[in-house]
């Protein structure tokens, strides 16, 4: 079939399901109203994000690209790839529907609580015996979440002297997830740090002559970075004593969360501590928790 007549067939279809979105090459690619919710449920099975009607525009742009990667013309053919469960596309899939927007300290009143609160609580009631501090960033994105952690403990270094101190830094998506392990990032991403803290955590990229910036590698010793899907059964066995989880549970519906913050308590260590996103809550979501401060909780059973 021509482009023209293609284009035109097409055109046809989407008047039938009286929906329509052209895509840059000047072609029409069509939705319909059944592929967006099938596509939504593939996303909410493979990743526990909950996709609202509202993002359809999103799925849209996003699918856009992984048609082109793999050749299908229409949704209905990628659907089809993805239901014979070709695992390759699977996780291009799952890597482009997540929402990785992070920064440095971003909500930096949880980095202070942090080292005001939970480092000297922890010291207190350990430092005589284990001197064992395990932290947990659950999707970390590109890094920068579990660095602004890392530096935050190394600062403290006073107090955690002879720990043994570590931090787990997860996330399903496998592109972000290779960002923060390389540990470098574009000068734009670090402008708002303070010089001294820049001095002292980043070195100039040697990779490259751009302004790129690398994590030190005293922070980089602290840290894994592993991919895991939250929904999935978790290969470690704690106990965590902070579990960082920020603007993750809000792209999943109350059962997901419910059931993810349970499998939290269960992994914290009695009295841990979970701090949450500026827009996430445990109200009716889980009474396993006591909040202490602006999205801040602690495991009470
Ligand atoms: C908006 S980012 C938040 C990053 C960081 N925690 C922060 O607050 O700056 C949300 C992250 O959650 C991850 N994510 C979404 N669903 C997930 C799942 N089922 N398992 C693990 N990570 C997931 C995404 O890949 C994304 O990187």
């Amino acid at each position: 079939m021509k482009a023209n007549s293609m284009a035109s067939s097409i055109r046809n279809q989407d008047a039938a399901t009286g929906r329509s979105d052209r895509i840059s090459s000047g072609e029409t690619l069509s939705l319909s109203d059944r592929e967006f919710d099938e596509i939504r449920a593939v996303i909410k099975n493979l990743t526990g994000i909950n996709m609202g009607a509202s993002k359809r525009q999103l799925i849209y742009r996003r699918l856009q690209t992984r048609l082109k990667a793999t050749g299908t013309s229409t949704f209905r053919d990628y659907l089809e790839l993805l239901e014979r469960g070709d695992a390759t596309e699977r996780e291009a899939f799952s890597n482009a529907v997540t929402t990785n927007l992070t920064s440095f300290f971003r909500e930096k009143h949880h980095f202070d609580f942090l080292a005001k609160t939970i480092i000297p609580d922890i010291v207190a009631k350990k430092g005589s015996s284990s001197k064992r501090l395990r932290i947990w960033s659950a999707g970390c994105s590109t890094g920068e979440e579990p660095y602004s952690i890392a530096i935050t403990l190394k600062e403290a270094q006073k107090d955690l002297a002879h720990w043994d101190v570590k931090l787990l830094c997860t996330d399903l998506d496998s592109n972000v997830l290779g960002v923060g392990k390389t540990g470098i990032y574009a000068p734009d991403r670090v402008e708002k740090i303070p010089q001294a803290q820049l001095r002292r955590w980043f070195t100039k990229s040697r990779e490259q002559d751009d302004g790129r910036v690398k994590m030190s590698r005293a922070l980089q010793d602290l840290m894994t970075f592993k991919q895991l899907n939250l929904m999935d059964d978790w290969p470690m066995r704690g106990p965590f004593d902070v579990i960082f989880c920020r603007n993750v549970v809000i792209y999943f519906d109350k059962p997901t969360q419910r059931v993810l913050m349970d499998r939290y308590a269960n992994i914290l260590a009695d009295d841990g501590y979970l701090i949450l996103g500026h827009s996430e809550s445990l109200f009716n979501v889980s009474d396993r928790f006591a909040l202490l401060g602006n999205t801040i909780y602690r495991k009470s059973h």
